[in-house]
């Protein structure tokens, strides 16, 4: 709490609830009222009731000058812009990074041909807006869940926010920066959960694998080839006749003797669930819904009924904490046979009639408050996974569930993860994956991905291996695709690209103590997993829309090959120096390079003073963990570098009771002189890591020496030690193997 000065005009002082407990001064100054918090002031005109939104020292950050409702109680907020301005978030939506130009609705929509230009609405709606003006970014997020349009095309130098039902009930979210905006709004929507880590390994799916010999047979090839595979995904056809909860009992006689053959070959089952019950007297969900009414309603009080794959369909009323609930316990169905992981589809939801979904003036309970579908259409989808999230959590005995959803409102994150539903084998589908992701990952939607290699239309094998380089580097990493097109599994087309999935997926897996610390850091502050190199480089004119390549972390920066026949691009690399992640060679940024990038090379690049932390990448995650940690320094020649290092036993909510490791890592490199501390701020894990290996690379020194364990004369002799230190002056490489347990460490290197 911050104090304040006090204005004799001060009227109410009021503690708004949010992330962080902020006094506000609310003040008549005559003709406009003044409301101060501890960041900003806002001016409201009595007049015409325009809003100013100003920093302390009074720089404008926002105008809100009109706000105007027509007959029809539709709203409309209009904001000025500069010339200058940018604009990102809305969550996943088609177009590149920088929105400016665009106009979007937010209405969950399932369209038979999602991911082209002119779509304004897709399975995701998240009314959030970044405006990034020179001087400073600011946020708005519009909380209604109903209709609504976000238009930077129309109103020249403003745009336009406009809701269809409701009000405009909209939070004014300041930075300064794009970061801090980002780290704001997601303490007042919620960030991801950590996820059981084998939900960050590779999923194969495919719409669908018929039967359980088929799903067997699949995990028996992941296993012969050695590709890594944590997750198959179940498609409609293992229901009985598209009834949600039940196994077909041809196809599929023994699930549970299936997951526990898997489960040994290091593989979990995700299946599919849709919201459409079977409107069928005779089956079991249909009738406890019906009976206890759980069913959304017409306005003449019948259920709701419509089609969807099972035919003649009602659909629950997630709005109703009873129907949650309810529907969340129906998961024991699946926990009872092992399964830890599920997928939520056609959950906008998505019915096959004129309105293409629940009509608008059915009723939903909305524990005692009825509200029309219309007027939240875009929370079904997430009350869905939550519903779903929390069930699976009470049935798993302490282990954290995974959740894949295709619709979402603002605050999806804390109950599922998001594939961006049905794109097609087409390279610009791969192209637009890119802003789409990182859109959603500024938008606080951080695990997301889209189906890896397109689910419509016919892949090719230069597609499959291109977007599987892209995809292995994306927060969810799922090959996914349509009945009746050419299969897509990375063995489809012959070894060549076989061998090129395997390595990338293996580097996913290699890369997993590092992909699991940058997902804790968006699981504590918002930040996304992959991310435009406009939120490290906000200065950077050259970034501001720059949407074909992507950060993970901050340390890795990735450029895809994302069209045919292609095997250079151009790459920019910001500010600093950066090393190939292939070669090795050091390359200077701020400046565009070409790389040069034949089929298997997915140009790949480390900023100098990153700390890389890799495992021996296994072929699941369930599979015993190495203990060995390797941590490659690319050793700031005069600068620093840190990472924070995160390690838990990557299944149960343990993490939560202190059960885990974390470990800041700093270099520093100076006059030929470099340091690097090892602080373990926690360790309440014993399962970690016992041996560390840390290689520094790139010393520019012809002789070195380091003042810990033995020096070993050469690779061989180090590996025989507990603790030691060799010197590759060849390679500009000194190598250290540290034992464990892990104290504060800090370890010179010094020239000699
Ligand atoms: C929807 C989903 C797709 C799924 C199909 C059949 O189109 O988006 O992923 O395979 O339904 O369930």
């Amino acid at each position: 709490m911050v104090s304040m000065k006090m204005t004799p005009a001060i009227m109410e002082r009021k503690s708004a609830s949010g992330a962080a407990e902020t006094e506000l001064l609310v003040a008549d100054a005559g003709s406009a009222y003044l409301i101060e918090t501890d960041e900003m002031m806002v001016e409201v005109v009595k007049l015409d009731a325009s809003l100013r939104f100003t920093d302390k020292s009074g720089r404008i950050l926002a105008r809100n000058p009109m706000m105007a409702w027509n007959e029809y109680k539709s709203a409309i907020a209009l904001f000025r812009a500069s010339e200058n301005v940018h604009y990102y978030g809305l969550g996943e939506k088609t177009g590149y990074l920088d929105k400016r130009g665009e106009r979007y609705e937010m209405w969950n929509s399932d369209n038979y041909a999602p991911h082209v230009p002119e779509i304004e609405a897709l399975y995701q709606s998240i009314p959030f807006l970044i405006v990034n003006e020179p001087e400073s970014a600011c946020g708005i997020f519009l909380d209604n869940p109903g209709r609504s349009v976000f238009d930077m095309r129309t109103s020249g130098q403003a745009f336009t926010i406009q809701a269809e039902t409701g009000g405009l009930d909209y939070y004014f979210i300041p930075g300064p920066q794009i970061k801090d905006v980002v780290k704001k709004y997601t303490a007042l929507t919620g960030r991801i959960q950590l996820p059981p880590q084998w939900s960050i390994g590779y999923h194969q799916s495919r719409y669908s694998y018929m039967d359980q010999e088929e799903v067997l047979e699949m995990a028996r090839t992941f296993r012969e080839k050695e590709i890594p595979c944590d997750v198959i995904h179940l498609d409609i056809h293992y229901m009985d006749g598209y009834r949600v909860f039940t196994f077909d009992p041809v196809r599929f006689p023994d699930p549970k003797g299936m997951i526990a053959e898997l489960k040994k070959l290091g593989i979990r089952i995700v299946p599919i669930i849709d919201p459409g019950v079977k409107l069928d007297p005779e089956y079991g969900v249909y009738q406890e819904g019906t009976a206890s009414e759980l069913f959304c309603m017409k306005p003449d009080g019948s259920p709701f009924v419509g089609p969807v794959w099972p035919g003649p369909s009602v659909f629950p009323d997630f709005s109703d904490a009873k129907a949650r609930e309810w529907w969340g316990d129906l998961h024991r169905f699946f926990t009872e046979m092992g399964i830890e992981g599920i997928w939520n589809d056609m959950n906008e939801p998505s019915v096959f009639n004129e309105n293409k979904t629940i009509d608008p003036d059915a009723l939903h309970k909305n524990n005692g408050n009825p509200v029309t579908h219309g007027e939240i259409h875009n929370l079904y989808g997430m009350l869905m996974s939550k519903a779903t999230a929390e069930g699976m959590t009470r049935n798993l005995d302490g282990r954290r569930p995974f959740v894949l959803s295709r619709a979402g409102y603002a605050g999806i994150q804390r109950y599922a993860a998001v594939w961006t539903g049905d794109n097609r084998s087409f390279w610009e589908h791969m192209a637009l994956a890119m802003p789409m992701v990182l859109n959603l990952g500024l938008s606080g939607v951080s695990f997301s991905g889209p189906d890896i290699g397109g689910f419509g239309h016919h892949t090719t094998g230069e597609l499959l291996a291109r977007w599987t380089q892209m995809g292995a580097l994306f927060p969810f990493c799922r090959n996914h695709s349509m009945l009746e097109t050419v299969r897509q599994e990375p063995w489809s087309f012959g070894p060549e690209i076989e061998d090129i999935c395997r390595e990338y997926i293996r580097l996913r897996y290699s890369l997993m103590p590092l992909l699991y610390s940058v997902f804790r850091e968006a699981a504590e502050t918002g930040m996304p997993i992959i991310r435009p190199l406009l939120l490290e480089y906000p200065e950077d004119p050259n970034v501001a829309n720059l949407c074909d390549q992507f950060l993970l972390g901050d340390q890795l920066l990735a450029a895809p090959v994302y069209r045919p026949d292609t095997f250079h691009r151009v790459v920019y690399l910001p500010e600093g120096n950066w090393f190939d992640y292939r070669t090795g060679e050091k390359l200077e940024g701020g400046r565009h390079v070409m790389a040069h990038a034949p089929l298997d090379t997915l140009p790949l690049y480390v900023k100098e003073g990153a700390i890389i932390s890799r495992t021996a990448a296994a072929e699941s995650t369930i599979f015993e963990r190495s203990t060995e940690l390797f941590l490659d320094i690319y050793t700031p020649e005069n600068g620093e570098g840190a990472f924070d290092l995160y390690d838990d036993d990557g299944t149960t909510f343990d993490y939560k009771d202190k059960a885990y490791n974390l470990y800041r890592l700093r270099v520093e490199g100076a006059e030929g002189t470099v340091r690097l501390g090892v602080h373990p701020e926690w360790t309440g894990y014993d399962g970690g890591w016992k041996k560390w290996t840390v290689t520094f690379k790139h010393l520019q020194l012809a002789g070195c020496c380091l003042e810990y364990g033995k020096e070993a004369a050469n690779r061989e002799e180090l590996e025989a030690l507990t603790e030691g230190w060799h010197f590759d002056s060849d390679a500009g490489e000194l190598t250290v193997v540290l034992n464990q347990p892990l104290e504060d460490v800090e370890l010179v290197v010094k020239a000699r």
